[in-house]
């Protein structure tokens, strides 16, 4: 079977990185048309580096990266240095970029590429705010219907908010973005903090990447090791959840993931509860369901294809 096109829509984030080597290690299932940089855990400046510094990582400098929305469509950008480091990527020291930034705005690769290929072939994969996303079916409202489906982290549910008591920080940061696209009628998957909380790294997963002796291994293990700090001193966990890579993890092998399809809608009025994604699991307003939610992960079969993947580059 060919592989998917997928266009990826991210902020790195060291979890972000660890999504972007998955799918570029993974070409047999998955044909990367691009990679879409979004302000979130840092800035646009950084993200759209970041993009480049992971596509170098992985040796496919041949990757288009765009540089995309940096604010949210009616909010001021809240950014995750805390989480992430102040260059986003901190953990290992890494050279600057020298592959090329695509020229034109990532919002408009998107709606080009939705036109351009056929109808139902091409899956969005945001790893951060939905702000490129909603932007590009705002300004080409024609693309909507042209998407196969969209995969994305973002949400909680039964594991409550990680910026806020209610919200995770994709959807909090551009509610309205997230609003968009939950109404779109887009066929979504999300990857809530209900599933990626399962995905926890362990110091044991974390040396096997260091023994694999190669520069990818080594880089990926001193950003689990750096992003892990904050999940391990804020919730008590046992490592550090890695988010992103739930997306295309999916992508490859949806057998390692349970959900339900659902009904979720996005808050963006009420301030207490901004930006929480409001999940109907139990079925008691009637609204029509237009996501499948997932709360559970095969974590053994995930860490192994992470591994195997990652093992490639
Ligand atoms: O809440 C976790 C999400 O926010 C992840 O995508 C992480 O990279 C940040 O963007
Ligand atoms: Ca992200």
């Amino acid at each position: 079977m060919a592989p998917r096109k997928i266009i990826i829509d991210t902020d790195p984030g060291q979890d972000d990185a660890f999504a972007i080597l998955l799918a570029l290690a993974s070409p047999e299932d998955l044909e990367v048309l691009g990679i879409c940089a979004v302000a979130g855990n840092v800035p646009l400046a950084l993200t759209q580096r970041n993009s480049r510094i992971v596509c170098e990582l992985a040796g496919r400098r041949e990757v288009r990266v765009f540089a995309g929305c940096e604010a949210p469509l009616k909010r001021k950008l809240v950014t995750a240095e805390y989480v992430h480091g102040k260059t986003g990527l901190d953990g290992p020291v890494l050279a600057e970029p020298t592959m090329p930034l695509q020229p034109g705005h990532a919002v408009d690769f998107i709606i080009d590429t939705l036109r351009r290929e056929p109808v139902g072939t091409v899956t969005l994969c945001p790893l951060g705010p939905l702000t490129n996303i909603a932007t590009a079916f705002l300004k080409a409202p024609d693309i909507v219907g042209r998407v196969q489906e969209i995969v994305l982290m973002g949400g909680a549910y039964f594991e409550v908010g990680n910026v806020t008591p209610t919200a995770e920080f994709n959807i909090y940061v551009d509610p309205e973005a997230a609003e968009i696209v939950f109404k779109s009628g887009v066929p979504l998957v999300v990857m809530p903090l209900d599933v990626t909380h399962k995905a926890l790294t362990s110091r044991r997963w974390i040396e096997g990447l260091r023994s694999m002796g190669t520069e990818v291994g080594r880089v990926a293990a001193d950003w689990a090791d750096f992003f892990e700090r904050f999940d391990v001193s804020k919730y008590g966990s046992d490592g550090g959840p890695l988010h992103d890579p739930c997306v295309i993890a999916y992508l490859i092998n949806p057998d390692l993931f349970t959900g339900r399809r659902i009904n979720v809608e996005i808050e963006t009025r009420s301030e207490l509860t901004l930006g929480m994604t409001v999940a109907d699991w139990w079925g008691v307003t009637g609204r029509p369901a237009n996501a499948l939610f997932m709360g559970a992960l095969d974590a053994r079969g995930f860490f192994d294809l992470l591994t195997e993947r990652l093992a490639r580059l």
